[in-house]
């Protein structure tokens, strides 16, 4: 098991694979898109496997895939079935723009994952296009079918922005009547890889009373533990809700959870700026002891929660990258 300096166990690592997508999404980059990394300087699938393996022996007990887009990234499906085999690895997760992912979904059923996370902002083709720069709504919710029917439970990632998607609440919402689904609003965070300022309008506390002001019957439900978003249900309806402070960060105290960036950085906060630098230390030649002893000193160096480590982010005048570069 690795705890950090608060006690915290880790237990939950999410592996970007790529910073590359085939949205722009205004909150996660600019329209012309970011400066990709050349390939070298991403892992390569044996690396993060062997990385994956021993953060599995270290305790990590959950493994989410993310990006970037983790489909444009050539042969992940062999790769998230080689990820699937690690022996004592108890979940695997994905999160998607589904904009690929509909064909994929029989093949990913193989793998043995049993949730994908979907990001998804709007339910209006116009409004679609305005956030993510791309057609390609009817791919997502083709993608959302098609899990459906695979028997993989669907998290819909919503980011809620004032002048954006407001209006997609309500719909989004009822989306959770007629379909098994948990739809989650996300705080807007300051990740879009550009200069451009995020003043939060939209707080959990905003979404909650905007939700209950048209659905006066929802009630509470139990948050499972770690859980970053505040559950509810609404009485009839077949799905559920959940609320992100990923902004306002009130969850950080029972936070298990670290990342590796596509360049194989390990962050052991969103809002940090990394603590090792995993694939360097691969390509020098470190055996697995060494780096058991790296992982467990940077993961000691974690901070009590994201407003420190953002904190020190502004010292190091290092702001304003991109959900994509740090893994969503
Ligand atoms: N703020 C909040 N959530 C974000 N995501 C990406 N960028 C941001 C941001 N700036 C989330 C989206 C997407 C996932 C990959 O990361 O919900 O679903
Ligand atoms: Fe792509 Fe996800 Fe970023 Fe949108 S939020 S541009 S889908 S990586």
């Amino acid at each position: 098991m690795i705890t950090d300096s608060y006690g915290r166990t880790i237990s939950y690592l999410r592996l970007a694979v790529t910073d590359r997508c085939n949205l722009r999404c205004t909150y996660c980059m600019p329209e012309e898109g970011l400066d990709w990394l050349p390939r070298n300087e991403l892992m390569t699938y044996e690396e993060m496997l062997r990385i994956c393996s021993l953060f599995v022996k270290m305790g990590v007990q959950k493994i989410r895939i993310t990006g970037g887009e983790p489909f444009v990234r050539k042969d992940l499906l062999s790769f998230l079935k080689n990820i699937s085999r690690i022996t004592g690895l108890q979940e695997l997760t994905l999160t998607t723009n589904g904009i690929l992912t509909a064909p994929l979904v029989p093949e990913l059923k193989k793998t043995g994952i049993k949730t994908v996370n979907l990001s998804l902002d709007t339910l209006d083709n116009g409004r679609f296009i305005q956030i993510t720069h791309r057609n390609g709504l009817n791919k997502v919710l083709a993608t959302m079918d098609k899990l459906l029917e695979f028997g993989i439970k669907v998290k819909i990632n919503t980011v809620v922005m004032e002048n954006k998607n407001i209006a997609d609440i309500i719909p989004l919402v009822q989306l959770t009547k007629e379909f098994p689904v948990s739809v989650r609003f996300i705080e807007e965070m300051p990740f879009n890889g550009s200069s451009h300022e995020v003043s939060l309008s939209w707080d959990y506390l905003r979404i909650l009373k905007h939700v209950r002001e048209y659905f006066p019957s929802i009630v509470k439900a139990t948050d499972p533990p770690h859980a970053t978003a505040y559950h509810y249900t609404i009485p009839g309806h077949k799905g559920n809700i959940g609320i992100i402070a990923a902004y306002t960060r009130s969850f950080c105290g029972s936070c298990n959870r670290i990342r590796i960036t596509p360049t194989g950085i390990l962050r052991t906060c969103l809002y940090d700026a990394g603590k090792l630098n995993l694939k360097d230390a691969l390509r020098e030649g470190k055996t697995n002891e060494e780096l058991q002893d790296l992982i467990t000193n940077a993961i000691r160096k974690k901070t009590q929660n994201g407003w420190q480590a953002q904190n020190m982010l502004v010292a190091q005048h290092r702001q304003h990258e991109s959900m994509a570069t740090i893994g969503g």
